[in-house]
């Protein structure tokens, strides 16, 4: 296909709303738009299918059995691991680590690294724009060890403003822990240059890339951050399975998270030696087919690829964003300079709740509320947005419906 810009870029959008059984559905009589890909994206066949070949051919334990099908599948899930390192350039493929998810991989690194290395007196330093899972397992941390928490501030796009940091960053600051691209605004913020910042301060970051990983290209070792986590059902595979990519030096310090089978090399009643990482920190059986699904998903995505991905959103972004500006009443929130494909508004005197309601008897999926930011929200002075958050798959001619629905919905409540 070519873009506006005259880009020929490799989605073949036919093929590839084909390949997405639920595109076909219908909701409340309509086609299915789906514009919430921030809360979860669609699976490809392809992912559907290993999942399903997982039950009905390969079901088996790993890492514990001598017999075939666990020593197949063993294998398998293990370079399930390998792909996702090559995925994000991690430099050992003993630094990926399974997770149920982005949430977990942070309360892990929230646990591990607050065990060793916070006390009283010591600053953790988030964001304005962070989702909950970013902030509260370190409020948690803070109040055990009575730490404190401090946050960079937004400015009215919804950019860092990245001349406080120097302010913010203290002798007490022991890790900044920070969003990749902001689930709500969309926002995509200046990592490699935070962690080169930080790290000539000593100071660890950990990247929430929970909404990067389906946008973008990430190498973690271009970023050199320190910890870098994200889910598997944002990236097209399964829910309940995630990755926390850990630098070596920090996976070695750190204890079990959990105590469990697994994640030993030898117990005795009096004392347990743990395996070293990534098996130290995956205790009892783990989401065998996400891991799998995952890896698969991945390579869906890299067969299309995500430069590809990357200007197509950019163009879908921009559409709509064209589209929007031009309702009354209507105010994007989230205009940074770089962002990826999600857009937020609101609409003067309409609940986002109202209008989340008569898009979805339109067949439009969105989010509505708060997008587990509320700090972000107080920010702006707003109970909640509507949110719009575009993948690969979906159109021009999508957009088109979901401009005429709003029209139709601002209409129908004022
Ligand atoms: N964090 C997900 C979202 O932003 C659930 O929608």
């Amino acid at each position: 296909m070519t873009t506006e810009t005259g880009t020929i870029v490799n989605i073949d959008l036919k093929k590839i709303r084909e390949d997405f059984p639920i595109l076909k559905k219908q909701v409340n009589g309509k086609p299915l738009i789906y514009f919430d890909n921030g809360a979860t994206a669609q699976k490809p066949k392809a992912v559907i299918e290993a999942i399903t070949k997982y039950y009905s051919e390969q079901n088996s334990n790993i890492h514990r059995g001598v017999h075939t099908l666990s020593r197949e599948i063993t294998v398998e899930y293990e370079h399930a691991r390998e792909k996702i390192q090559k995925h994000i350039n991690a430099r050992y493929v003993h630094e990926i680590i399974f997770t149920k998810g982005t949430t977990d991989g942070i309360n892990l690194v929230a646990h591990c690294f607050g065990k060793l290395y916070i006390q009283e007196g010591d600053e953790i330093l988030l964001t304005e724009m962070e989702h909950h899972s970013n902030i509260i397992p370190w409020q948690l941390l803070c109040e055990e060890k009575k730490a404190k928490l401090k946050v960079i501030p937004i400015n009215d796009k919804g950019e860092l403003i990245l001349d406080e940091l120097d302010q913010l960053i203290s002798s007490k600051t022991k890790l900044i822990a920070l969003t990749h691209i902001s689930n709500t605004l969309g926002t995509i913020n200046p990592v490699k240059a935070i962690v080169a910042k930080a790290h000539r301060k000593n100071i660890p970051v950990l990247v929430d890339g929970a909404q990067a990983i389906p946008h973008t290209k990430v190498d973690v070792r271009d970023l050199d951050c320190d910890f870098y986590v994200f889910s598997g059902h944002k990236v097209f595979g399964p829910t309940g399975v995630g990755i926390l990519y850990g630098k070596e030096k920090w996976l070695n310090a750190f204890p079990p998270y959990q105590g469990g089978g697994g994640i030993i090399k030898t117990v005795t009643f009096e004392k347990t030696e743990y395996a070293e990482s990534p098996l130290k920190f995956e205790a009892g059986t783990p989401h065998i087919e996400g891991g799998i699904g995952l890896a698969v998903a991945l390579d869906y995505i890299n067969e299309i690829g995500l430069e590809h991905i990357h200007i197509y959103e950019t163009e879908l972004l921009q559409y709509a964003t064209n589209q929007l500006t031009a309702i009354p009443g209507l105010r994007i929130i989230g205009t940074a300079k770089e962002k990826a494909s999600v857009i937020s508004f609101i609409v003067e005197g309409i609940h986002p709740f109202d209008m989340g309601l008569i898009l979805d008897k339109l067949g439009i999926a969105v989010r509505t509320g708060h997008h587990c930011t509320q700090p972000l929200m107080q920010h702006f002075g707003i109970p909640g947005t509507i949110r719009a958050s575009f993948a690969f798959y979906n159109t021009k001619e999508e957009i088109d419906v979901f401009t005429e629905g709003i029209k139709k919905a601002i209409s129908m409540l004022r």
